[in-house]
């Protein structure tokens, strides 16, 4: 198993995200019910991947993003599309990596202590139901390599899951 107590460097993040990918699949095996697995994807996430002070999801509900299943500090509740990180990533149907929250104009700060954040739209079939949302206290701690490891791990979450 990947060891937490090694350093994470571009070089290893493959292979971390490849063993949530199998840790992942095995989670949801057998089960179609949405909150359960963001529950235990945010669990697994918070975890895992090191240096993060919040992982967990929004869904989108009408034309805003409500808090879904997460681990970390209580945090905002509602998030209109369009306005944040998360609601920014909704209307560009994109992922977006943050290296510094500061230098993003209209990030909202749930927990002072984050520094970066990675968000990615959860897409099925064309549709957008939510984001997967990664905070961290470190300035810069998502590169290209979380991004792609974060959306297979979307990828698996959407396929397990009824649609919602
Ligand atoms: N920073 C996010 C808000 C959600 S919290 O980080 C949990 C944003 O700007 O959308």
């Amino acid at each position: 198993m990947f060891d937490l107590a090694r350093t994470l460097t571009t070089d290893s993040k493959p292979e971390l995200y490849s063993e949530l990918a199998s840790e992942l699949t095995a989670l949801v095996d057998g089960e179609r019910d949405s909150i359960a697995h963001m529950a235990n994807a945010a669990a697994l996430l918070f975890h895992r991947l090191p240096r993060l002070n919040w992982a967990g999801f929004y869904r989108l509900v009408g034309e805003e993003l409500v808090l879904g299943p997460f681990q970390g500090k209580p945090a905002c509740i509602r998030i209109p599309v369009g306005q944040g990180v998360c609601g920014t990533a909704v209307a560009r149907r994109a992922s977006i990596v943050v290296p510094d929250v500061d230098a993003f104009p209209g990030h909202i700060a749930c927990d002072s202590a984050s520094r970066s954040e990675l968000v990615v739209p959860l897409i099925r079939d064309g549709r957008i139901s939510g984001v997967l949302d990664l905070d961290s206290p470190e300035r810069g701690r998502f590169d290209e390599h979380d991004q792609r490891g974060c959306e297979q791990l979307v990828a698996i979450l959407m396929r397990a899951c009824d649609p919602f």
